[in-house]
């Protein structure tokens, strides 16, 4: 991000002092210092945000907005509890790991005892990306393989190790060539995916995409570098809201393990207790589905940086013996562990997962009732406060509805709601807000999708579609539901 330079420096550039910067100055410094390879929300108004309380946004004007995005601010922007812990422990130490402190056992032993048997070692780390990058490391030196077997559109995070196994990204750059120990299987889809539940009434969709993976099993046995490991989400979010269907994942998991490889499940979105029903989302699955590896990161922190790799002791026994010691400067320091800590404690004081599984379950309901009335609504689905909602000009052919998904996002950011879309089609809106989103949220958000649902059904779809949303603000409105401010008490 652009360096904190002082008043006299943004003048010397011809700019306000920073704490008055307009936002096109703001706007203006980011170009220059920061690049545009990062790219922004509604890039052509951008939202600058100064402040955020539990699920609500608010820009330099003091317009609220309803955040319907932000997985990390799992227990609500700016939680209260964690917010004290944080501040609390940094006044006091923060070092690393390589002397003992309580913060970092009572968090391993939170964590594994919310894991199933033998899911009994953790590790710290400081993002998703981290934790994704040593789980490779560890099922490759489990197993002694070397091949890696991903999902399409999948996306594990930034590192160069991961960018060759998240085809989300690497389908967009400029001549990659795959890597050879990379094996892309295809999205477990039943929607549009490659089976489709409606060619394929009654049959087990489930088996029928873990096939896919038996073969690429086979293939790269064959091909001498042996699986190391299957990775992917538990439920696909970069992808497009996508739920695996009923035995997916136990199909899978015997077909790597008969091929020697281990299997990762990657919950640095979709974890703790999104879902609602369970603390993991391969817990949907079936208790009997226990991953060797799952990773975690954005929610454990609220927003600051922490993560985790939980794994077995038989794999951390292989990676402790092949002799390379894993340190991590800031992984589980004493702050991190504190605020993870504070984080699970929030969940279930407020009850937080059952809350997920009411407002969800009535969310779904809610764009399902708005499915059978507006034929762009081509499919929902979700689970808890995870929920895509698939726009298609065609229900028939599923003709992706991209632009009018785009125009969606705009008018909703009209209205003070912010949404984002995803998939390889940009097509999906998908919800993945703070877990204190409440009812009313979602009585809000649906009355507006309404609105704007219908007035595309009226074709006011503007021509040519932009990019990226436009936002046509009229000024009128002054925050979601017309308030400038809301405590958290409302969430
Ligand atoms: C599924 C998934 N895994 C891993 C990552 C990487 O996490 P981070 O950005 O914290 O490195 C992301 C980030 O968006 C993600 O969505």
């Amino acid at each position: 991000m652009a360096s904190h330079k002082s008043p006299a420096s943004s003048a010397k550039q011809g700019l306000a002092p920073l704490e008055h910067m307009s936002k096109s100055d703001t706007i203006l410094l980011r170009k220059r210092l920061v690049g545009e390879s990062c790219k922004l929300f509604f890039r052509s108004d951008p939202l600058k945000i100064v402040r955020a309380e539990a699920q609500y946004m608010y820009d330099e004007q003091g317009r609220a907005y309803l955040d319907c995005i932000n997985n990390v601010s799992h227990v609500g922007h700016c939680q209260p509890d964690v917010v004290a812990a944080a501040s609390r422990q940094l006044a006091v130490l923060n070092t690393n790991n390589r002397f003992l402190h309580d913060n970092l056992v009572l968090c391993a032993q939170r964590i594994t005892d919310l894991m199933p048997e033998p899911l009994s070692v953790c590790f710290f780390v400081n993002s998703g990306s981290e934790a994704n990058d040593l789980a490779l490391r560890l099922a490759r030196t489990h197993t002694k393989h070397r091949d890696v077997i991903t999902l399409d559109d999948a996306y594990h995070g930034h590192l160069s190790s991961l960018i060759e196994i998240s085809p989300y990204k690497f389908k967009n750059i400029q001549n990659h060539k795959q890597a050879d120990w990379v094996h892309v299987a295809p999205v477990p889809d039943v929607y549009r995916g490659k089976y489709r539940e409606c060619d394929h009434p009654g049959e087990d969709m489930g088996a029928l995409y873990a096939e896919d993976v038996r073969r690429l099993c086979e293939k790269s046995t064959a091909g001498g570098g042996g699986v190391a490991c299957y990775i992917a989400e538990s439920l696909q979010s970069c992808g497009g809201q996508i739920i695996p269907p009923p035995n997916y994942l136990r199909e899978v998991f015997r077909h790597v393990r008969e091929a020697g490889g281990v299997c990762i499940c990657d919950e640095v979105q979709v974890g703790f207790g999104r879902v609602g029903s369970h603390w993991w989302a391969f817990q949907l699955q079936g208790d009997d589905i226990v991953p060797d590896i799952v990773t975690m990161g954005k929610p454990m922190g609220n927003g600051y940086p922490v993560a985790a790799v939980v794994t077995t002791r038989a794999v951390a026994d292989s990676f402790r013996a092949a002799g390379v010691e894993y340190f991590n400067t800031y992984g589980g320091n004493p702050v991190s562990c504190a605020v993870a800590n504070a984080v699970l404690q929030v969940i279930e004081d407020q009850n937080l997962l059952q809350h997920a599984k009411e407002v969800g379950d009535y969310l779904l309901a809610r764009c399902r009732e708005l499915q059978a009335r507006h034929s762009l609504i081509g499919d929902v689905r979700g689970v808890g406060l995870f929920v895509g909602i698939e726009l298609v000009t065609d229900r028939v052919t599923k003709q992706p509805a991209t632009a009018e998904a785009q125009h969606v996002l705009s008018r909703m950011k009209d209205e003070s709601i912010l949404l984002s879309s995803d998939g390889p089609d940009r097509n999906i809106l998908k919800l993945k807000p703070p877990m204190v989103f409440s009812k009313q949220n979602a009585d809000t958000f649906m009355a507006v999708l309404d609105q704007v649902l219908e007035e595309l059904d009226d074709g006011d779809l503007p021509d040519p579609v932009p990019e990226q949303p436009v936002s046509q603000t009229n000024g009128k409105t002054n925050g979601v539901n017309g308030h400038r401010r809301k405590s958290a008490a409302e969430a």
